[in-house]
């Protein structure tokens, strides 16, 4: 790609102002647009479709060609030979672990499996039926009260701390919030299980009895976690480092990145499509609600469709949907008449032209609230789930805004207001 730097001129000089052009290792590369103000304009990026608000090594997606990559490995790779905590040491470390690197992180984390009295009253103090999001975002934003005084962002070890403590309790607090939702006593965390295994246990399970959970359950759940772990500058990602540029306490950070992962135009979109589905009720039902997204009078989406940045398909998606299939033949569910829709729908959709020329694919969320669905998880639950796998992803990015100089983040606006006027005498 060029890197030969931007002219603009400006109207209060003659002078052309000099842009810089950044290279990036890969990708776009980045115009430098700090001396914009200069020309006595801002600029206006409706959705910051084109601007970059941070330098990042962490995560790298192509839309166009399908392509994530995490710390430079693609991310079928990982799915495939790596599992969620390795990720998770290499989102944080860079690189991934040698085996007693990755025992050490094991460890870490291990120690790390437990809930204090008082997040446990917090969330019993819940109404019966409270969204398990609620829930979550205001326990672990109660965490920046438990870890408030010991909490140093300007030392390295204390965010490491803070990173084991979250991805150690997120599965732990997620569990809880279930077990509260659908009015069931907590199970307690078995140190004896791994990390997906746990947290099926503690949704499902039964306190003081042996885990029955499937393995192959075990390595769905697991694989959900991996592939949820980061998605470079997306809405929640981008409120971490926001909240996060102010010097905020980072459990409220992550909290904050749990609130703007809620929307059904992100995270909430896997809830969206079981409700979409439920809705739809009907293989036959189909053709209306098809004819009802592609109707420009009509606000209906087709949920778990499309995507901001991937434009051919979501690479997540395809490794999903293999799991997809063997969590529903392990469950004996492939007749399932929800997950008959879903498999028509997504044909139907595949074929028809306007979601071809539009290029709206199904995204991650499609086949995850399907395998959820099948496991027996509510679909209010499937945010929470995907929260529990991002938070790697919301801390590691703003682990690295810490660890490096940054300034508060501060956006501009195009103000179309009243001009200056007096208060009616
Ligand atoms: N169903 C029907 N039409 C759609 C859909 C859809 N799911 N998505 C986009 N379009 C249309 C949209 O109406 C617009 O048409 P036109 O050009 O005629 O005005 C065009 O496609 C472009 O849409 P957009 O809203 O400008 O695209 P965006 O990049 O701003 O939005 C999106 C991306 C994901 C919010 C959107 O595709 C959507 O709402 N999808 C459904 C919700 C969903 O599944 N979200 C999960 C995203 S993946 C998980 C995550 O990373 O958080």
């Amino acid at each position: 790609m060029s890197s030969k730097n931007f002219y603009l001129s400006s109207k209060h000089s003659d002078d052309a102002i000099e842009l810089p052009v950044l290279n990036s290792t890969i990708g776009h590369n980045v115009i430098d647009i700090a001396k914009i103000p200069q020309t006595g304009c801002f600029t206006l990026d409706l959705g910051f479709g084109a601007t970059a608000a941070c330098e990042s090594k962490i995560t790298f997606i192509d839309g166009n060609k399908g392509v994530l990559l995490h710390r430079g490995y693609p991310i079928e790779e990982l799915a495939e030979k790596s599992d969620f905590l390795e990720t998770c040491f290499l989102l944080i470390n860079g690189e991934l672990p040698t085996s007693s690197e990755k025992e050490n992180f094991l460890r870490s984390i291990q120690k790390h499996r437990n809930i204090d009295g008082s997040t446990e009253q917090l969330l019993k103090g819940f109404p019966r039926g409270s969204h398990p999001m609620a829930m979550l975002c205001t326990v672990v934003a109660a965490m920046s009260a438990t870890y408030n005084s010991n909490t140093d962002i300007t030392s390295a070890e204390d965010r490491m701390l803070t990173i084991y403590r979250l991805v150690a309790k997120m599965p732990i607090l997620a569990a809880m919030c279930h077990r509260h939702f659908i009015g069931q006593p907590f199970v307690a965390t078995d140190d004896r299980l791994d990390y997906a295994e746990n947290f099926l246990n503690m949704m499902f399970g039964t306190a003081g009895k042996e885990s029955t959970v499937s393995p192959v359950l075990a390595k769905a759940m697991d694989l959900i976690f991996l592939l949820h772990a980061d998605h470079e500058q997306n809405a929640s990602t981008s409120t971490v480092r926001l909240s996060g540029s102010t010097g905020a306490n980072p459990y409220a950070c992550i909290a904050s990145g749990i609130a703007a992962l809620w929307g059904p135009a992100h995270g909430g979109a896997n809830q969206a499509v079981l409700e979409m589905l439920e809705e739809i009720g009907d293989e036959k039902h189909i053709e209306s609600f098809i004819l009802r997204a592609k109707d420009k009078e009509d606000s209906f989406r087709l949920m778990g469709f499309g995507h901001r940045v991937y434009k051919n398909f979501d690479p997540r998606a395809r490794v999903m949907k293999v799991s997809c299939d063997e969590v529903l033949a392990e469950l004996g569910l492939e007749n399932d008449p929800l997950l008959k829709i879903a498999k028509r729908l997504e044909q139907i959709a595949l074929d028809d032209p306007y979601f071809v020329e539009k290029q709206l694919y199904p995204n991650v969320d499609f086949y995850s609230g399907i395998i959820m669905k099948a496991i027996g998880i509510s679909p209010e639950m499937f945010t929470v789930i995907f929260a529990t796998g991002r938070t790697i992803g919301w801390i590691a990015h703003w682990n690295e805004m810490l660890s490096s100089p940054y300034r508060i983040g501060r956006p501009r606006q195009h103000y179309t207001g009243y001009g200056k006027r007096s208060y009616p005498a």
